[in-house]
């Protein structure tokens, strides 16, 4: 079915929905975007857009980097979004994506407040990114992550993840699932487009925000969901490379990737191989409350019915 996108202020048809090659954020990677994920609860005929309102204003603060001129509030993109997915309604699990970008079509010109801004947001189907199943097997990445005084990684700049390609595409054709970044000082930071958890003797250890990483939505969400409901203290600090090696489970989260187990680092099993028990329970959790299925996180999920 062809699908409705959001631009320049209207609702428009996806073939409509174009821009200039010569639009800056095209050729400079002047842009920044959210990713959000709707689920589809069968027993309620209706999408559940998990935590919209902290996507945007993510999103907002991304923008503050690159200077953007956001003619709209929180409130109104995320009606935005709900009247968008009404129009683009299926019973399947979509993923959104809002593009806060710099439009102008000059050569050049790099004062960032004086580009102008626009916003759209599209909408596509999404099942697992990872295998949240049988889990994944990561890499450690030889290209480093991008600095916060290089291309912050707290902003999702479009810019940006031309170092989250290398990795990517380098862990694939060693035959990884997904890579793991380092910063220069060879701490461990996160996925492609994950943050990442271990488990220590009981312990959830995190890399803090202020290392290079995107402060996730998920990592959140399972920072809440380890203290409530399974009694797991996080510790955000550094982590040291082979502390991969050695940590007793490990887990990667992010709003594509959801809770995904990593089975092995650099060819070294973690533990048996397997997804360990908090992955799993974590796991359990994350999908119920990303379903609308636990009443006590029902506040994080915006209920779309068809029309
Ligand atoms: C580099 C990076 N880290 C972490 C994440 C996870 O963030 P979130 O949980 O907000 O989706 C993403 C996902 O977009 C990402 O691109």
């Amino acid at each position: 079915m062809a699908s409705t996108i959001f631009l320049n202020g209207e609702f428009v048809p996806e073939e409509k929905a174009v821009v200039s090659v010569r639009t800056h954020a095209l050729q400079y990677g002047t842009g920044c975007f959210e990713g959000i994920r709707a689920y589809y609860n069968e027993k309620e005929d209706a999408l559940f857009i998990f935590r919209l309102e902290d996507h945007y204003k993510r999103l907002f603060l991304s923008g503050r980097v690159l200077c953007m001129d956001i003619p709209y509030s929180i409130e109104d993109l995320c009606k935005i979004t709900v009247e968008l997915l009404q129009k683009n309604f299926s019973k399947e699990d979509i993923y959104i994506r809002p593009f806060l970008y710099k439009s102008d079509t000059v050569i050049g010109n790099f004062s960032l407040p004086k580009l102008k801004s626009a916003i759209s947001i599209y909408t596509v189907p999404m099942g697992r990114y990872v295998n949240t199943e049988k889990g994944v097997k990561v890499g450690v990445s030889s290209w480093t992550r991008v600095t916060d005084n290089s291309i912050p990684p707290r902003a999702k700049i479009t810019g940006a993840y031309v170092n989250t390609a290398l990795a990517k595409s380098d862990a694939l054709n060693s035959g990884f699932d997904e890579a793991v970044f380092l910063d220069r000082n060879g701490h461990v930071l996160e996925g492609s487009a994950e943050n990442l958890f271990i488990i220590r003797d009981g312990i959830a250890i995190t890399p803090p925000v202020s290392d290079d990483i995107l402060q996730g939505i998920t990592r959140s969400t399972v920072m809440t969901l380890l203290e409530k409901e399974l009694k797991v203290k996080t510790v955000e600090r550094s982590i040291g490379r082979t502390e991969l090696y050695q940590c007793d489970e490990m887990f990667l989260v992010g709003t594509g990737a959801e809770v995904g187990p990593v089975i092995s680092v650099d060819g070294r099993k973690i533990a048996n191989g397997e997804p360990g028990p908090i992955t799993n329970k974590i796991k359990k959790l994350y999908f119920d409350a990303v379903h609308g299925n636990i009443p006590t996180y029902k506040h994080w999920s915006t209920k779309v019915s068809p029309k």
